[in-house]
């Protein structure tokens, strides 16, 4: 175990880690950041960006062993708050950057170290950045996001007020077709929205987890054996089919899976004893961490 003095957004902190540890482990399971969040956990999507010592950093692929003493960390805890936003999430909202969200923190700490050292960039600039620093997001699309970072580009240079940026309601109060902000913008653009992996965190340790099981081939029908089979495995609790109200066994689900003939590529959804195609969600299981 090795002793880390860092300062984060702001905060001196003591932690006692292993140089193995990723600084994005230590960040979300210690210190409750889960703004930082991991998608793909291997240095290629961007989520878990910080800014460590100046320098646009994945936190998934950074062991602490290469995390100097003394350093300076923000994550997106430290770039906005709830009440105090940053220009760059305000033009996120403003410009429906944040679908899912989940990619949303390491965009916006991406925006961040991007306009600190560039604080004009050009929308050619801006993409290669995202490119450079392997910046993903698989649902809203890039022009948007090009879209929010010239805008808080120009509110950060003075060439226009917050308020300018800021969405407006139209006079006939109609929001059908304007660019009103998502209810649930405010979270993911601060990374105060939980998603699954945030929440198995902050749970209690004997939380109860719910596993969905996803088809790995087509058109078959699930054998009754399988729940049976399933109990062997360790932490196993239950089987947990429910009567929906299709009059199907299934479980009702919300979670952003590829799409299927099943569920459209849409949640909710429905998941059936009956495979009609690869990756069709089966009925959950129960079990503990
Ligand atoms: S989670 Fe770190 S780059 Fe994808
Ligand atoms: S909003 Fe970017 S991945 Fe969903």
């Amino acid at each position: 175990m090795i002793k880390k003095n860092l300062k984060i957004n702001g905060i001196p902190r003591t932690l006692i880690v292993s140089e193995d540890d990723r600084l994005s482990t230590v960040l979300r399971n210690s210190l409750f950041l889960t703004g930082v969040k991991v998608g793909c956990g291997e240095g290629q999507c961007g989520a878990c960006n910080v800014i460590l010592n100046s320098k646009l950093t994945r936190s998934c692929i950074t062991k602490m062993g290469r995390v100097p003493d003394d350093s300076v960390v923000t994550t997106i805890e430290g770039i906005g708050t709830l009440d105090n936003l940053h220009p760059i999430q305000v033009a996120w909202m403003v410009h429906g950057g944040a679908q899912c969200g989940f990619c949303t923190p390491g965009f916006i700490v991406s925006t961040k170290a991007l306009l600190d050292e560039n604080p004009s960039p050009s929308r050619e600039d801006i993409r290669d950045w995202f490119q450079k620093y392997k910046n993903a997001c698989r649902c809203t699309g890039y022009k948007q996001l090009v879209d929010a970072v010239t805008d808080a580009a120009k509110v950060m240079g003075g060439k226009m007020t917050l308020d300018e940026l800021k969405f407006k309601m139209p006079a006939d109060g109609k929001i059908w077709g304007s660019s009103i902000p998502r209810p649930t913008a405010l979270a993911k653009v601060t990374g105060t929205c939980d998603y699954g992996a945030d929440l198995g965190i902050k749970m209690p340790e004997e939380t109860l987890r719910m596993a969905l099981v996803q088809a790995k081939i087509s058109h078959a029908n699930i054998k009754k054996s399988i729940p049976r089979k399933r109990k062997k495995c360790p932490g196993f609790t239950r089987w947990s089919p429910i009567r929906t109200s299709r009059g199907k066994t299934g479980s009702r689900a919300s979670l952003p899976f590829p799409p299927t003939r099943e569920t459209g590529g849409t949640g909710p959804f429905y998941a059936t004893p009956r495979s009609s195609s690869s990756g069709t969600p089966l009925p959950l299981s129960v079990r503990t961490p």
